[in-house]
């Protein structure tokens, strides 16, 4: 009789399949370990909690983006989502790609990738308006991307780059809301996206972008997983702001959030609509006696759905 295959054998990662799955302490042959050690100093660690720090921005012989460029990503983050969430030869997409992490991560691990930004700053980088990406419905097989947050970096003088308008303004989430709709629009369905952002605290005035933006997220999404990614590279990590932020009473932006978000299958849609209840309402004076209900503003709601 041949064995069937467990679905976490299925799942595993390749590198890590041969770990036990027992929860003991992993015991690598020499082989293994030699393996092991020889991808550690080459490549980062798959993450396995939410809460994700890394010391620098890249790793391995060749840079990932470019260090300078303002708010670059940690390479790590992307690769750690290419490694869960694509196999080699995926499409990869960046809508704003900015000194192109993601097309160097995605090189280096055998996915194809487009990575477009507003004002390029990667000779492979394709200029383009996120709001509307050149490609066609349901073609990409993960998308990355990390926004602006507000208005308070000036990344270039392209007017319509985003990073103009500031958190304050509803309208800055509006035109995030445009970008969604097109990510949405151009993954496979089931496949992931993962968007990096964080909060505003300027003025003595804090601005919760994280979940403002993950609000409108849930509009076209499913939740996957939330990240606390630990923030370093800010120009404020310095013992000078750290002592303003004891004496002035504020705190300074410790983490971002990675949303990991899927686009619902076609399965799991129909699943959806399926168990979704269908609520009669009754209008108010027409409730049969059995379900009298207290009150002359009262209103009755069943449930007519399956349920
Ligand atoms: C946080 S940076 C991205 C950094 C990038 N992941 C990297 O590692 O270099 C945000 C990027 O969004 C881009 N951007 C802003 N508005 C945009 C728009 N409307 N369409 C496309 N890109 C836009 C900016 O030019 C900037 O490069």
């Amino acid at each position: 009789m041949t064995k069937r295959k467990s679905r976490d054998a299925e799942t595993t990662l390749p590198l890590f399949k041969d770990m036990p799955q027992n929860g003991f302490a992993y015991q690598p042959s020499k082989t293994q370990a030699s393996k092991i050690k020889e991808v550690k100093a080459e490549r980062p660690v798959l993450e396995a909690t939410t809460l994700w720090d890394y010391p620098r921005q890249s790793y391995g012989k060749r840079p990932k983006g470019n260090n300078k460029y303002p708010a670059v990503t940690p390479a790590f983050i992307i690769w750690n989502l290419v490694q869960r969430y694509t196999k080699p030869g995926d499409l990869v997409i960046d809508p704003m790609a900015g000194s192109g992490t993601t097309i160097d991560v995605c090189k280096e691990e055998e996915r194809q990738v487009i990575g477009y930004d507003i004002a390029p700053a990667h000779p492979e980088v394709i200029q383009n308006d996120a709001r509307s990406i050149p490609l066609s419905d349901n073609s990409a097989d993960m998308v990355f991307i990390d926004s602006p947050y507000s208005d308070n970096i000036n990344y270039s003088d392209h007017p319509d780059c985003i990073g103009k308008i500031s958190c304050e303004d509803e309208r800055f989430f509006d035109e995030l809301e445009k970008v969604a709709a097109e990510i949405y629009r151009i993954l496979k369905p089931g496949k992931v996206m993962g968007w990096l952002i964080g909060d505003q605290w300027v003025k003595k005035r804090f601005t919760p972008v994280g979940f403002k933006l993950y609000e409108r997220l849930c509009k076209y999404f499913e939740t996957v997983d939330v990240i606390c990614v630990v923030r370093r590279g800010q120009t404020s990590n310095t013992g000078l702001w750290h002592n303003r932020a004891r004496r002035f009473n504020f705190y300074l932006r410790g983490f971002k959030y990675l949303f990991i978000m899927r686009k619902p299958s076609l399965e799991s849609e129909k699943e959806q609509q399926n168990r979704s209840i269908r609520w009669a309402r009754y209008e108010r004076g027409r409730i049969s006696k059995r379900n009298k209900v207290e009150g002359p503003s009262s209103t009755t709601a069943t449930p007519t759905g399956s349920g």
